[in-house]
Parts: C-alpha cells; structure tokens; sequence
C-alpha cells in the first residue's frame, strides 16, 4: 500500500457538480485531499480546475454533492489575484495580511507572526525587495508576494492555482521548494498546474477534462 493512502484525509468532495451560466463546468467530482502531500489537479484550459480549486477554498459553493472539510484553516492563492494597483502598499504590507489569521482581535503583529512573515519573504526570495511598493513589483515578482503571503498564514490547507506559471526558472524553483516544504511539515498542498516539474513531485495526481475527472493515480 502507498504511503499517501494512510495519511489523514482533511478534504473530500463527492458527486460534486458545479454550473455556470447554464454550463456544466465539473460533473460527478470526487477527490479526496490529504494532510502531508501534495495532491497535483492537471488538465487543459477550461477544464474546470480553477473551479475545484474554488469549491475546496469554500468559495463557490457546487450546485450539487458533498464538500466535507475538517474545521481545518486554509489559505487560497487565485490564479488571477485581485490586488488593487495603485494601493499604497509595500511588498511586506501584502505578506503581512497572510499573518493576520495568527492574530487575536487587535491585529497586533507578535513575534510569532512577524517571523512567519520573514520567513515566507526569505523562502520566495523577497527579502530585499520587503520594502518596496507592490505596484513597483513585475508580474512575476508579485506572483511571489502573493504565495508568500499565502504561505505566512501557516495554514494546514493550502490550495494554489497555477503559481509557477509565467515565471522564471529559478522563481519556479523557489516556489517548488517551498511547495515541498509545506508537505514535508504536514501541509495538505493542493496545486492546479501545467508545470511538470511540479507533477513529478506530486504524491497524487488528479487529472480533468471538460469537468469530470478523468484520472487519479497515486505517485507518492
Ligand atoms: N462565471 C462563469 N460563468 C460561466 N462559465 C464560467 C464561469 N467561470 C468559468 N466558467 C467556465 O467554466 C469552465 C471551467 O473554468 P475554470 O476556470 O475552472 O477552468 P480551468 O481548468 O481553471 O482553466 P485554465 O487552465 O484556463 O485556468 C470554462 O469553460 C469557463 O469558461
Ligand atoms: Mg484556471
């Protein structure tokens, strides 16, 4: 029996369909998510992955099925993030709102939570660039401040749409290596992607087209 079969499930859809606009955009899906893995969602444009990334996140809610998720915290890192351009923000600022589900009530950054921001700037190399304004950040450099605020909210679900795409070659290794980190401390990482570096490190790997799953193979 594989290793990934006896980690402890935190996430499960059964028989979950999803319409929109009059179209079925995922039919019958079932998957189960696991703690300590990395469960990989592949599949061609408009398959519905984004979608099944959005009904684990708990933000779409399916027209049909079962979500069953543990009283667990999650972190969703969108495909397309909507962060205001001309917010006055700096690079920290936006890794810091990922540490505000540490807090208490007052928002008060303790030490605990302002290391958890230093230590998800240093993991996507954006120490030395903390300071500055998002705006002033390329694309793929904000890619990296929006995973790594997702990655300070030290959550035990952590669901990420494409985050590789479009960067380059060391930026995507940064982000493998701190995807296999978070597995390897017990994360349930769960990643639509096209990347195959990515797919070979996946302890599963969940395959759709035109909204059904089509393949589920276990690798790990
Ligand atoms: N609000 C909406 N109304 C109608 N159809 C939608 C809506 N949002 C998405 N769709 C459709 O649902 C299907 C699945 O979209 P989804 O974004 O989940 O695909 P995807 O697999 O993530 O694609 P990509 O690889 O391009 O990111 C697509 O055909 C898309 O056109
Ligand atoms: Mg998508």
């Amino acid at each position: 029996m594989s290793l990934v079969t006896t980690r402890p499930q935190i996430a499960r859809l059964e028989g979950v369909h999803v319409e929109l606009g009059g179209r079925d955009v995922l039919c019958h899906v079932d998957v189960v998510v696991q703690r300590s893995a990395l469960t990989v969602i592949a599949g061609p444009n408009g398959a519905g992955k984004s979608t099944l990334l959005e009904v684990l996140a708990g933000t779409r809610r399916p027209s049909a099925g079962l979500v069953v998720r543990d009283d667990a915290s999650s972190s969703f890192v969108p495909q397309r993030a909507a962060v205001a351009e001309r917010l006055p923000v700096t690079v920290r600022d936006v890794v810091t709102v990922g540490a505000w589900g540490r807090l208490g009530p007052w928002r008060r950054m303790d030490a605990i939570a302002r290391r958890a921001v230093d230590d998800a700037l240093e993991s996507l190399g954006l120490t030395a660039l903390q300071r500055r304004p998002f705006s002033e950040l390329s694309g793929g450099q904000r890619q990296r401040a929006l995973l790594a605020q997702g990655l300070a909210r030290g959550a035990d679900l952590l669901l990420l749409d494409e985050p590789t795409t479009a960067l380059d070659a060391d930026s995507g290794e940064r982000i493998r290596t701190a995807i296999a980190a978070e597995a390897g401390r017990g994360t349930a990482v769960v990643c639509v992607t096209h990347d195959l570096e990515v797919i070979a490190m996946a302890d599963r790997v969940i395959r759709l087209e035109a909204g059904r799953v089509v393949g589920d193979s276990i690798t790990g």
